[in-house]
């Protein structure tokens, strides 16, 4: 039996999520799948609740399951500078705790979003690339601290990797390459770095052991640019924690909108899906958020940590009919197109499912 912890979160990570479980329902019945699921807290919520963001209750749930659905966590209630605990800590907790080093963020260009894009059609059409973020060392858990040094108020954070850090990183990268198109871009900062000079280096040893892998370097800056420039020049990219954190961002345009961009975090143990999105608090509660990047990541879970092929990919055609079929909400929506909530998004994806 695959046992799912489930940790919706904040704002419309409580809607996303429940309307990703609609799904996996739908699909668990369809094809037959022995899963059970149980709830559990995570960031602003379960601060409110116990006091802290990634609680202990949470840590022996997400410990016995297989994998974990997450939704969103944050919110302005939890957001004050004074405030010492933050729901955000919950979420690099759990990263953490799981050891959860690879954070997978594939972005596609739907053809049915593409008149919409902000980008010419001609530069997007066939993008197809994989972000694979480093998502447990760096600024995000390097040394960081405030001081007064001579009355003058100062703040520092620091990036750190290993050796050894990198290298599981990039091994991953050079796998998926692998199953891909064989291209891979590792992005980073030597010019000024020492992390990013020890990564090319690490990265320049691994590929070695990928002749079969064609390897570019990027310096991240040009990376932003060639994202808007010449995207569909990228297969597989590989970088360091705060690289990815913000390249994912903007490569979500490419994808038509960051509420279809869905993630799979990876480590030796129990696997993470989360959609990309965060709890976009101003629209949380009336259904308007977009569930298909948490549905997407119901279809990652599938594939990856339930090797259900079929199911993964039966749900991603049903979103590919759905948005054929002119149903959109706020965020993809355009002029000709049937503006749908939540809800009646969710019920068409599953009624195309059956
Ligand atoms: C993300 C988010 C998180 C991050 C925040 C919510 C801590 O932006 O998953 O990309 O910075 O990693
Ligand atoms: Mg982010």
């Amino acid at each position: 039996m695959f046992k799912l912890a489930v940790l919706p979160g904040d704002g419309i990570g409580q809607e996303v999520t429940e309307h990703a479980l609609k799904v996996l329902t739908a699909v668990k019945t369809k094809y037959d799948l022995a899963l059970t699921y149980r709830l559990g807290l995570i960031g602003g919520k379960a601060i409110d609740e116990i006091g802290d963001p990634f609680p202990q209750e949470t840590q022996e749930l997400v410990a016995q399951s297989d994998a974990v659905f997450l939704g969103a966590v944050g919110g302005p209630k939890w957001d004050s500078p004074e405030k010492k605990v933050r729901p955000e800590q919950g979420l690099l907790a759990i990263r953490k705790a799981l050891r959860l080093y690879a954070n997978l963020r594939p972005v596609q260009c739907w053809p049915q979003l593409i008149e919409q894009s902000p980008f010419k059609k001609e530069k997007i059409e066939g993008v197809n690339l994989l972000i694979v973020r480093e998502l447990t060392g760096g600024a995000y858990f390097g040394a960081r601290g405030t001081e007064i040094k001579n009355g003058e108020r100062k703040a520092f954070d620091t990036i750190e990797y290993s050796a050894e850090e990198i290298r599981r990183l990039v091994k991953v990268a050079f796998k998926l390459a692998g199953q891909r198109r064989k291209k891979l871009t590792s992005v980073d900062k030597a010019n000024i770095l020492e992390t990013s000079r020890l990564w090319r280096k690490i990265v320049l040893e691994e590929a070695a052991n990928y002749p079969e892998i064609t390897l570019n370097h990027l310096y991240v800056d040009n990376c932003a640019m060639q994202l808007c420039l010449n995207p569909g020049q990228f297969d597989v990219l590989a970088t360091e924690n705060t690289f990815g954190d913000i390249l994912s961002d903007q490569a979500s345009v490419l994808g038509g909108s960051l509420g279809m961009l869905p993630s799979a975090s990876i480590g030796d143990g129990p696997a993470l899906y989360e959609p990309v999105h965060g709890s976009a608090p101003d629209i949380a509660g009336q259904n308007k958020a977009n569930p298909l990047a948490a549905i997407l990541s119901v279809a990652m879970m599938l594939r990856i940590s339930l090797s259900c092929f079929e199911a993964a990919l039966a749900i991603e055609k049903a979103v590919g009919r759905v948005l054929e079929q002119g149903l959109r909400t706020a965020d993809i929506w355009a002029p000709g197109c049937i503006r749908v909530g939540t809800s009646a998004l969710v019920d068409a994806v599953i009624k195309e499912l059956n």
